[in-house]
């Protein structure tokens, strides 16, 4: 999946008629830092955010539009919609699905808890909405390591879905009893470590940070291991003058940004002697533009049923609702200094 490919005039006319349309129909858009530097750009110009998948869920929970207009894949749709049942949730385009998601069918999910009644089951917010429904806690990369500490703190032994790698990371940092589902991220699976290790010793001044869904091998060689917003926080903060980033290469235009005199390299996935260098775009992601985002809110006038819009069915929302929102409670009071985790 190639992203779309705009001219200035075409862009700036896409974005005039957006910005109207979402006016009319009382929308903002939120997205993910994955999708082209085109939402990124409008989502900010318009009030919406630019974020993570824990921010993303805070930010169209809390924000009063009746329209949420999602740039991003169809578990981030799914989960808006599952916090704000009584709003329009639009995506640009429903196809954009995550290879996670895939990985986990509800039904064999089902089968997975039943064959374990013994432990708290834990899932990655990369799932459906079934998914949430029958999991104990819905966790975001970005806070997955204090949940499932806190939780091992509390004595549970745990099930973990449906991303393997970060399920393996999260089990080596809190120490927790976890039987792993083996799905994986087909974008951050193919960075390679020996590739890297060379890399980083021509660019022996960068840190290397890494998103927790890549391979252990390539954890293990990370100065930094955290979400797309903790990656770009480290960019902003750290003194090093270059970062090798493993990670979906949509986050550089964000990261650019946040610390514009910085070098950025993109983390190789393609091992020694390959011709290409690194190809870390989900081709999910790459679904979202603003041609499909300004059909989308057309074909959405007020009162119309847009083939876009995400629906979840009524019981399957309130349960995985009930999953969702431990997190956010989880992640307000660990803000709030309300929860204590040790080592
Ligand atoms: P973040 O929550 O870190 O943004 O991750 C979402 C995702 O799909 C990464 O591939
Ligand atoms: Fe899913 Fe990987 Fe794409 Fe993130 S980058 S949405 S985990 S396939």
């Amino acid at each position: 999946m190639v992203e779309e490919v705009l001219d200035a005039e075409e862009r700036a006319s896409l974005k005039t008629r957006i910005k109207t349309l979402m006016k009319e129909q009382d929308a903002v858009l939120v997205a993910h830092y994955y999708t082209s530097a085109d939402l990124q750009d409008l989502a900010e110009e318009t009030g919406g955010c630019v974020s993570d998948s824990l921010e993303m869920a805070r930010f169209g929970h809390a924000h009063p539009a009746r329209t949420l207009t999602v740039a991003g894949v169809k578990f981030m749709g799914e989960t808006a919609k599952i916090l704000n049942p009584e709003k329009r949730v639009l995506m640009p385009d429903l196809g954009a699905e995550c290879s996670l998601d895939l990985a986990c069918p509800a039904d064999e999910f089902t089968a997975f808890c039943d064959a374990h009644p013994d432990r708290l089951s834990v899932v990655y917010a990369n799932t459906s909405a079934e998914v949430k429904a029958r999991a104990d806690w819905v966790v975001t990369s970005g806070i997955a390591v204090k949940i499932v500490k806190y939780l091992h703190q509390q004595g549970h032994k745990l099930l973990w879905a449906p991303d393997r790698h970060l399920g393996e990371y999260v089990r080596r940092v809190s120490g927790a009893d976890m039987i792993l589902w083996q799905g994986s991220c087909v974008v951050h699976e193919a960075f390679k470590a020996e590739a890297l290790k060379s890399l980083h010793a021509a660019h022996p001044a960068a840190a290397v940070l890494v998103h927790p869904e890549s391979p252990e091998s390539v954890i293990a060689l990370a100065d930094i291991v955290g979400s797309t917003t903790q990656l770009i926080e480290a960019v902003r903060t750290l003194p090093n003058p270059e970062f090798i980033v493993a990670t979906d290469n949509g986050i550089f235009h964000k990261m650019h940004a946040a610390a514009p005199g910085k070098t950025l390299i993109e983390a190789p996935t393609a091992g020694e002697g390959a011709t290409c260098v690194s190809c870390a775009h989900c081709p999910w992601m790459a679904m979202n533009g603003l041609r499909k985002l300004a059909a989308v809110l057309e074909s959405a006038a007020v009162g119309k049923r847009s083939a876009n819009e995400i629906h979840v069915e009524e019981s399957v929302g309130q349960r995985a609702r009930r999953s969702i929102q431990k997190m956010l409670d989880f992640a307000a009071a660990e803000k709030a200094g309300r929860i204590q985790l040790g080592d």
